[in-house]
Formats: C-alpha cells, structure tokens, sequence
C-alpha cells in the first residue's frame, strides 16, 4: 500500500484494496473506476461482499481454534478419498465422454442432456435468457445445441451441473456467496474473452464458476485447517491463498485442480484453475490471466465472498497477456455488473 493509497483507503468498506499498491496503473484505475460506481450508487445493483465476509468473520471469532493444536493433514489424500467429497454427476461423465470423441453429434449430446429434465429445464432457462440475447425462443435442447453449439452447450451443461453438485456441505464458507463470486468471475471471464475475441466463451464462464472451487471442498474436507488459515489471513491481513498453503501445504487452486483432473475434466480448464492466481506460470498463459483479472475485478467490485477478504494484486504477466486498458475496465464492469444478478437468480431461485 502507498501512501498516497492509504489516504484513500479509510473507509472500513474499503479495506479490501488494502494490500494493493495504488502506484501499479491496473489497480489504480479499478480503485478509481469502484470509487465512481459507488459515488453514482444507483447504478449498483449488489455490492454483497459483505454478507460472506461477516459470516467467516462471526466463524473465526465463535471458533477461535489455536495454530498449535492442529492435527498433520494429507489433503490430497482426503480430496481424491473424503466420502464428503461429491462425485461427479452421472450426466456429465455421459456427456464429456460424448464430447471428448470427435466423431460425436450434436444429436448425441442433446439426446443425453434431454434425458434430463430438471437439467434441461434449467438450461434452456439460461439459454433463454437476455444473458444470451436471442430474439426467439428456444425451447428445445436440440434447437440450443444447433444454435450455441456442442462445446458451448458441454461447458454451460457442466458449470450449471456442478455448481447444483457441490453447493451442499461446507459449514465454513457462506455457501451462497461463494457461488455469487464464481458466477461474477465467470461472468466477467466470458466478457473478457469475448472482447478479446478468444473463441469458446463459455469455456471462461465455467472456468469463473469453478475457479474457488477448491477452497470449498477444503473448507468441508479440512473445516479445522481452513479457519485457521482463514484466521491467520485476517490477522496478518494476508492473502487466505498464502496462509492456505501455510497451513494446508497446497492452495485453492492446486486443490481444485486436483479435483478436476480426478473428474477428468479438460485440461485447459484445469490450467485456469490451478494458475488463476499465477497466470504467468501457466502452460496456458493467456486463459489462466482472463481469470486471473477476472477474479481480481470481481474482488474490488465486492460481489459475493470466496472467503478471500482482501482484492488480491495483479501479475505482471497477466497485463502481458490481455491487454486492458482503463476504458476496457470500465466496460467489463459495467456490462458484468447488468448481468450478474440475472444469472445468480437461474442457479439460487428464490
Ligand atoms: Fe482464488
Ligand atoms: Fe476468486
């Protein structure tokens, strides 16, 4: 933090900017492009953040579990082996297995996909909403799959699956605004590569839903290891990723990645997941920094929690990657932020 930044920076609302240095341009012009949005407030639709971020809070102060006292932990071992730990769901090994074999039809993934009903129901909700903007209705899978395509349709099957799979055990994370977070990173990820014109949005959307995906299932599997870590991050206002590692011998994303390569899920998506705080040391660079800006700017937006309570500082090798000037951030932002609360209410109706 600069000098200059911590004058600014006084507001307890505020206080998630405050391990970023105010002299890196990217971070200058989201802490500028977030103060404005919160001057003209009736453009903000949500800045929830909060309501996570209290509840691991009231959990630490409650808990208040001692560093020493901690039992030796195997994590890979409980993530590839924790009766917790949700398998993959019967339709998605059906349709990644048709998806991964090049002479698949398209009738052949929308045939497994519509013997789902529930599934089905929920898709063609998303499909049809403004998010996708088609001027008439679908209302069949066959008729989604010919419009958007096998790999966009595999992907949108996969992220709405997967986060109905896993939303259930974690005592440690507010479950609800865990999930608000995935969908504004995987939001924000579609937006972004679409404006970088990368190809495959809803590869990025799936890989912003699962990008915390790790933490979750660590917060079930190691609920103890998980608040201290949490515990130490708030105390020593560092990084939950760093005191993760500290504590737990592996960060969110190695977990996560870990548990995506035990469901075989595609590579690619597993790079962004492992690297989205690392970009630069993934073998996918260029995808790993969509998420990895995409993460960052949900942070400052402050929509939703992961547990994480500080914006986390953006690397270098990122900006090297996609290049997002101010007028561009302020674009994401704005089009992101229309667009979150309609898709957050297809996977929480309430
Ligand atoms: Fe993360
Ligand atoms: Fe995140």
């Amino acid at each position: 933090m600069t000098s200059s930044g911590t004058n600014r920076i006084e507001e307890p609302s505020l206080l998630r900017f405050i391990r970023l240095d105010l002299d890196v341009p990217f971070h200058r012009d989201l802490f500028d492009l977030i103060m404005e949005r919160n001057l003209s407030r009736a453009g903000i639709r949500y800045a929830d953040g909060g309501e996570g971020k209290q509840f691991l809070r009231a959990n630490l102060k409650r808990l208040d579990l001692s560093e020493e006292a901690l039992p030796a932990l195997d994590l890979p071992a409980l993530l590839l082996n924790d009766p917790k730990i949700p398998t993959l769901p019967e339709v998605l090994y059906k349709i990644n297995t048709i998806l991964s074999d090049p002479n698949s039809s398209a009738y052949e993934i929308a045939s497994a996909v519509s013997l789902d009903h529930a599934l089905s129901a929920r898709l063609l909700k998303i499909v049809n909403s403004p998010f996708y903007g088609f001027s008439h209705q679908i209302d069949t899978v066959f008729k989604a799959v010919s419009i958007i395509g096998t790999t966009q349709l595999g992907a949108l099957v996969n992220g709405v699956e997967l986060v109905r799979a896993l939303s259930k055990g974690s005592t440690r994370i507010h479950v609800r605004s865990f999930w608000k977070h995935a969908i504004a990173v995987g939001i924000i990820s579609r937006f972004l590569a679409t404006l970088r014109r990368m190809g495959d949005p809803e590869r990025y959307f799936m890989a912003g839903l699962l990008h915390d995906i790790g933490r979750l299932i660590t917060s079930t599997v190691a609920p103890m290891h998980f608040t201290v870590a949490a515990a130490r991050a708030e105390r020593q206002q560092e990084t939950l990723r760093r005191t993760e590692k500290e504590i737990m011998g592996m960060d969110h994303g190695e977990a996560g990645a870990l548990l995506l390569g035990h469901w075989k899920l595609p590579f690619s998506l597993e790079q962004m997941v492992l690297f989205h705080h690392a970009p630069g040391r993934s073998s996918l660079p260029r995808d790993a920094s969509v998420v990895h800006l995409s993460d960052i700017i949900a942070h400052a937006m402050d929509v939703g929690s992961s547990g994480e309570l500080f914006v986390p500082s953006v690397d270098g090798a990122a900006l090297g990657e996609i290049d997002l000037p101010r007028e561009a951030m302020a674009l994401v932002i704005g089009e992101s932020e229309i667009q979150i609360n309609e898709v957050s209410s297809f996977f929480f109706p309430d």
